[in-house]
């Protein structure tokens, strides 16, 4: 029997994401919490324009989501209420064309000029490239960091309970935002002492929030650039989800940094999400997205392997989380 071909015009719709994406920027479904309202005064609200934003509304009650009980009055429904922006690590903060990713997700309207070998996509979009438009930008850096603690408050625990992180008697978090899974290794492992390095901007919020979390007195900050020599030794040099933000050539030069980082017996722990049969729609897409918004890529474990030998490291050890995550243990070759 033939497979059936899936919908190619609903895989190739655009009108719903920007529609719902157009919503989450805009805050409708905060605006109708308590119940509808009539279209001048949601578009009041939200700073819009009733008559467009009354046909975005009316088209996304024809796909289920909001409620128009009356012409020109809209109300929420249960999946409008899933766009709320309190729903703890909801869908809004990743939608908001205003936010980092939201943003980042605008250049894939330039993937066919990457995919030509002509320019990087987000480039294309917007000039110049996601670190450097961070860096120009400090509501899209503040953007990209609580999206950054968001995501890793769920992965976190995870990696401090797999790993027996009492053997060390300094661990370094590399590109560690400000700090999450630093404070959650040091609260699971009383001796060790903390090092956060990174940019300036998520070093500036570390302190406050590593005090806040009761490790402050544990943990050294620093502003740090990991394609430069690092101010500090380790036992435990940790980069979690940072080298899918970079193709191979400076994936080896960070790990190279990092490698250089460790005391005569230390290690690197590489914390990335491999590929697994069950979850490779995941995989994908985190890839895809990793291309377009900076030029980066996921590796399996035979190509983080490669890097890894590169930078002068040999992969020794993997701990596999539930999550689709692992912890790759790399012992420097000295
Ligand atoms: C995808 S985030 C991961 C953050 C954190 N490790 C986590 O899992 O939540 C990548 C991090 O790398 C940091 N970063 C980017 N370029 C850097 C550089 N040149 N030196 C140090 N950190 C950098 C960013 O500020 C960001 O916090």
């Amino acid at each position: 029997m033939p497979e059936e071909p899936a919908d190619v015009w609903a895989m190739a719709d655009l009108a719903l994401p920007f529609a719902v994406r157009v919503v989450a920027t805009l805050r409708v479904a905060d605006v109708v919490r308590d119940g509808p309202l009539p279209l001048d005064e949601i578009a009041r609200r939200c700073g819009a324009r009733p008559d467009p934003l009354g046909r975005v509304l009316r088209f996304l009650v024809h796909r289920d989501m909001f409620a128009e009980p009356e012409v020109d009055v809209f109300g929420p429904n249960a999946t409008s209420d899933a766009l709320r922006s309190d729903v703890p690590e909801g869908p809004q903060p990743w939608l908001d064309l205003d936010g980092a990713v939201g943003r980042a997700d605008l250049a894939f309207v330039e993937l066919i000029e990457q995919v030509r070998g002509h320019h990087p996509a987000y480039t294309t979009a917007f000039g110049r490239s996601f670190w450097e438009d961070l860096a120009h930008s400090p509501e899209l850096a503040d953007s990209f960091d609580s999206l950054m603690e968001t995501k890793t408050h769920g992965l976190a625990p995870a990696v401090a309970a797999a790993h027996d992180w009492s053997r060390y008697r300094t661990i370094a978090d590399v590109g560690g935002g400000k700090g999450v899974l630093l404070a959650e290794i040091l609260r699971t492992a009383e001796e060790p002492r903390g090092v956060l390095a990174e940019l300036e901007g998520p070093a500036r919020h570390a302190p406050e929030y590593l005090r806040d979390q009761g490790v402050g007195k544990r943990t050294e900050v620093h502003t740090a650039n990991f394609f430069e020599p690092l101010p500090f030794r380790a036992d435990a040099v940790v980069l979690c989800d940072v080298l899918g933000d970079w193709d191979d050539a400076d994936a080896v030069r960070i790990l190279t940094r990092c490698a250089e980082a460790t005391t005569a017996d230390g290690v690197v722990l590489v914390v990335e999400l491999l590929p697994d049969t069950g979850r490779m729609s995941e995989f994908t897409e985190i890839d895809l997205r990793m291309l377009v918004y900076v030029e980066g890529r996921m590796r399996d474990l035979e190509r983080t392997e490669r890097i890894a030998e590169r930078a002068g490291l040999t992969v020794v050890d993997l701990t596999p989380l539930d999550s689709g995550y692992s912890i790759m243990e790399c012992r420097p070759q000295r």
